[in-house]
């Protein structure tokens, strides 16, 4: 929740009506279209009071002091006013219903765009504290919530607030003692709904987070479907859903109870008024009607009792528009938590545009631990990516190669030492210029619901078919990609699940490849592919890389023999670095990798036997 500095929570509708800033104008305008409505609305019981006056008390003066001399043209004038009364309700009902519909879908619409350009802004660290599916509840059924509210509830309350104003001050004027009975129940009404909307107001919460909960694991369990079925975990994962589920349905529950017993209660305590109004206005009007001191005519009498109906009516509902209420500032509060949330990686102003073949990439003495306190991923890393060079960063899984990668491109920011650029520390610089000069394959390819075409041009939407094949050929996909029925314009399915994995591993290498990017880097670019496919890729990726500056990391010591300098990284430190022929020669960590992978040491670690036939013995 919003947390000011001294630990207080600024309240939901003062965040709503800050961000609405720009929309002040349109609030107002909107506002008094409900005012004008309501007022219009309770004219005709005052017509009617008038009507039953004249009809009882042979005229009315004040009507007749305007031209209206007999009953009958009183009655007229009175129908025809209620003509124009009604015309004009129906009108500014119109005009205020356009109003708040609109403002509602254009708020919603900058709600959404701005929480969903704030997400895309947040580092990857913030991401992992977050389920993808609870996301989405925000920027989907949270703004919806408060679309709610804006078209219905903001005009319900803005008109109950209009009634009991206008309606308390028609009371006082036709007999003060009677309006002190009729607006009797009010503070208990208003203090009742305020002690609602305090103990509601954490229900509702706890309700939008459950919401965001079971949205996560919904998500989860979609995206994992296949997992799911081949471990057949059905049963256990229903279980889950139901479990989430259940807990959703709980704190709604524990918010109904609560908010039916609101509507009721009301209503008792309207009763009390409108049953005071009755008995004594009542007896007033009879007085009056027998000559006595009563201050209340036959008419006066039937307007009190038509607007107490009018007045009390809507406050039954008070209930149901303050629990809307309440449920769009939940919404509103988790909305705006994430639009206010701030990148702690945010760009640094200098700008830089380099020629391929420049580029020289340092690392200096750099630690990074994925969480505070926990193990270093990269532990005092020192080296430099020589410009136009080729640099393989080998190591066993988990050793921290990944992570090199990720803090060049500032996914996460080193917590000691620093990453450069040609001198320039990557925090100063501009972050998309940083990511443009970087291309990165990466060991997950994610492919995006499009055609092949969109996939490769991902990074350069406007490159040319011509270019887009290019790219492709030096991935080797071009071949495959003329055998699909569209050719480039197949659709390749929600991440891509259409193709191989070799096939999207090829694909996303075809989109680095188009972005021509001054410095490559290929994180187990084909570990998918054949043995064949890989050596043409490696040729392929040979002429690209060459006078690029390009790191490559891969397990499968034959794609990087021929980079210019090998570093071999074990539990975040590197452990060694030089050639290939310098490493194998002085026999230690990555001259026994090698053995394993060549065969060599099949002989000694006869257990390694079957992971090292699944791995292609390089050519030596
Ligand atoms: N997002 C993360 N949060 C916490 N720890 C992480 C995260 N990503 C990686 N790690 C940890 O950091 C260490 C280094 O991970 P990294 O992905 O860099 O390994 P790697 O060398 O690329 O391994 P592989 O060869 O399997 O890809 C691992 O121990 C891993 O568990
Ligand atoms: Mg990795």
């Amino acid at each position: 929740m919003a947390e000011r500095t001294d630990g207080t929570r600024v309240a939901p509708l003062r965040r709503l009506w800050r961000y609405g800033a720009p929309y002040r104008r349109r609030t107002w305008w909107a506002t008094t279209h409900s005012v004008l409505n309501k007022l219009f609305d309770l004219a005709p019981p005052l017509l009617i009071g008038l009507a039953v006056d004249v009809v009882a008390n042979d005229g009315d003066a004040t009507l007749d002091r305007i031209g209206f001399t007999t009953q009958r043209s009183q009655i007229v004038g009175i129908a025809l006013l209620t003509f124009f009364v009604w015309a004009f309700e129906s009108l500014f009902q119109y005009l205020h219903q356009v109003a708040w519909r609109n403002l509602a879908q254009d708020l919603q619409h900058d709600l959404r765009l701005d929480a969903y350009a704030n997400v895309q802004s947040l580092e990857h660290a913030w991401f992992q504290e977050r389920a993808t599916g609870d996301l989405m509840a925000v920027l989907n059924d949270d703004v919806n919530q408060l679309e709610r509210f804006l078209d219905i509830g903001a005009n319900e309350i803005i008109q109950v607030l209009t009634t009991v104003l206008a309606v308390g001050a028609i009371f006082f004027w036709l007999d003060p003692s009677v309006a002190m009975l009729a607006i009797a129940p009010m503070p208990l009404i208003l203090w009742g709904s305020f002690w609602f909307q305090r103990r509601l107001e954490p229900r509702y919460e706890a309700v939008r987070n459950q919401a965001g909960f079971l949205n996560g694991q919904l998500a989860n369990n979609l995206l994992g479907i296949s997992t799911v079925q081949s471990f057949t975990a059905e049963d256990r994962e229903a279980a889950r859903i139901a479990g989430e589920s259940d807990r959703y349905r709980q704190a709604n529950r524990s918010a109904i109870t609560l908010s039916s017993a609101f509507t009721p209660l009301i209503r008792m305590a309207i009763l009390i008024g409108f049953t005071g109004t009755m008995v004594w206005g009542g007896f007033e009007a009879i007085e009056d009607a027998t000559g006595g001191s009563g201050s209340l005519t036959v008419g006066q009498y039937s307007v009190l009792l038509f607007l107490s109906q009018r007045l009390l009516w809507p406050l039954t509902r008070l209930g149901e528009t303050f629990d809307q209420y309440q449920r769009a500032m939940a919404s509103t509060n988790r909305i705006l938590d994430v639009v206010d949330t701030q990148p702690t990686i945010t760009s640094g102003t200098t700008r830089l545009t380099l020629e391929p073949g420049a580029g020289a990439v340092t690392f200096e003495h750099v630690t990074f631990a994925y969480e505070a306190g926990s193990r270093a991923a990269v532990d005092g890393v020192s080296l430099t990516l020589e410009a136009g060079r080729t640099t393989a960063v080998v190591g066993p899984t988990g050793s921290g190669k990944s992570t090199l990668m990720r803090l060049l491109l500032r996914f996460y920011d080193p917590d000691e030492g620093r990453v450069c650029i040609e001198g320039h520390d990557v925090r100063d610089l501009d972050l998309g210029d940083l990511r443009r000069l970087t291309g990165l394959v990466s060991q997950d390819v994610y492919l995006f619901h499009g055609t092949v075409r969109e996939n490769i041009a991902y990074g350069r939407p406007e490159a040319s078919l011509e270019d887009v094949v290019a790219a492709a050929t030096v991935a080797e996909i071009h071949d495959f990609v003329q055998t699909l029925p569209q050719g480039y314009d197949t659709v390749v399915g929600e991440r891509g699940q259409k193709l191989s994995g070799g096939q999207r591993q090829r694909l996303s290498i075809a989109r680095a490849v188009l972005k021509d990017p001054v410095v490559l880097l290929l994180d187990e670019a084909t570990s998918a592919v054949d043995n064949e496919t890989e050596a043409a890729i490696q040729r392929s990726l040979e002429r690209i890389s060459a006078g690029r500056t390009t790191l490559v990391v891969a397990h499968r010591l034959s794609t990087v023999r021929n980079a210019d300098v090998i570093h071999v990284l074990e539990a975040g430190r590197i452990v060694e670095s030089g050639t290939h022929d310098e490493l194998v020669s002085r026999e230690g960590a990555y001259a026994s990798l090698w053995a394993v992978q060549t065969g060599a040491a099949v002989r000694h670690e006869p257990r390694r036997r079957n992971e090292s036939s699944v791995r292609r013995t390089p050519p030596s």
